[in-house]
C-alpha cells in the first residue's frame, strides 16, 4: 500500500554562486551513495541550467525555489514556469515560510502558483509550517490544516501525484532547534489524516511528506525513522557535501 517515495531535497536558499554550485556538484557526483532515495537540489535561479547540465547523467533532480503565477508578462525580475522548464526544471518549491514571511506570499497567491505549476506539468514541493507563537497557543494543527485547505484542497485527486509536502515548523528553520521526532511524527500523521479526509486514504498514503527545520546528520535518522516522515527538506546542512551525503544515507 505504502509506495511513497523517500526524498532528500536541498534548499540552498540565497547561497552559492555558479562556481560554488559547480564545486558542490563535482564532489556530490563523486560521492553519491547508491540509494533508492530521490536526491533533489534547489539552487538559485542563476545556477539552474548549469546544475541541470552537470547532473543530467546522474540520479539528481534540479528543483526551482520559486515560480511566478502568471504565464508571462511585464513582471520585472520574475521567472515563469516555461522558463524553468526550458532549463530542465521539473519541480518547484512553493509556500516556503521565507516566501510567506519576507515576500508577503499569502494563501491565495500560493494557490495560484500551485495551479500554474501543475498546469505547466511542474511538480510541487508545497511547504507548510507554524510559527512558535502558534504552537505555544496550541493553534498549530488548525493552522496547518488551513494552509493545506487554502492552497491544495481544490485540486483533483490525480493532481496529488505531482505534490510532495514539506512540514517545516518556522521555529525550527535555521535555528538549530529541531522538532523532536515525536513532535514531527505527530504533525506528519495529522497532515496525512487531513489529506485522507479530503482525498481518501490511498492518496494520503502515497503522498511523500518531508520534514524541514534544522535537519543535521546527527538528528536525521531519528526523524526519518518515524512512520510518516518520508525524508527531509534541508537548508543549512545541505550546503556542505559531506553533511548532505550523511543525511541522504540516514533515510
Ligand atoms: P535549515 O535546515 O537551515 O533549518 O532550513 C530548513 C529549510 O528552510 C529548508 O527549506
Amino acid at each position: 500500500m505504502n509506495q511513497r517515495k523517500k526524498i532528500i531535497a536541498a534548499n540552498w536558499k540565497m547561497y552559492k554562486d555558479l562556481a560554488e554550485a559547480n564545486d558542490f556538484f563535482t564532489f556530490l557526483i563523486d560521492k553519491l551513495p547508491d540509494t533508492n532515495t530521490e536526491v533533489l537540489i534547489a539552487p538559485a535561479f542563476t545556477s539552474l541550467w548549469n546544475a541541470f547540465e552537470t547532473t543530467r547523467e546522474y540520479p539528481i533532480e534540479i528543483v526551482a525555489q520559486n515560480i511566478h503565477q502568471e504565464e508571462k508578462g511585464a513582471y520585472t525580475g520574475e521567472v515563469s514556469a516555461a522558463m524553468l522548464k526550458s532549463v530542465g526544471v521539473q519541480r518547484v518549491i512553493i509556500g516556503h515560510s521565507e516566501r510567506r514571511e519576507y515576500f508577503g506570499e499569502d494563501d491565495a497567491l500560493l494557490k495560484a502558483k500551485v495551479k500554474t505549476a501543475l498546469k505547466n506539468e511542474l511538480k510541487v514541493i508545497f511547504c507548510i509550517g507554524e510559527k512558535l507563537e502558534q504552537r505555544k497557543a496550541n493553534t498549530h494543527f488548525d493552522l496547518i490544516k488551513s494552509q493545506l485547505q487554502s492552497a491544495l484542497f481544490d485540486l483533483n485527486k490525480s493532481d496529488w501525484e505531482q505534490i510532495v509536502l514539506a512540514y517545516e515548523p518556522v521555529w525550527a528553520i535555521g535555528t538549530g532547534e529541531t522538532a523532536s521526532p515525536e513532535q514531527a511524527q505527530e504533525m506528519h500523521q495529522f497532515i496525512r489524516e487531513t489529506i485522507a479526509e479530503a482525498f481518501g486514504s490511498d492518496t494520503a498514503a502515497s503522498v511523500s511528506i518531508l520534514y524541514g527545520g534544522s535537519v543535521k546528520p546527527d538528528n536525521a535518522q531519528a526523524l526519518f525513522s518515524q512512520p510518516d516522515i518520508d525524508g527531509g527538506l534541508v537548508g543549512g546542512a545541505s550546503l556542505e557535501v559531506d553533511s548532505f551525503i550523511d543525511i541522504i544515507k540516514a533515510v
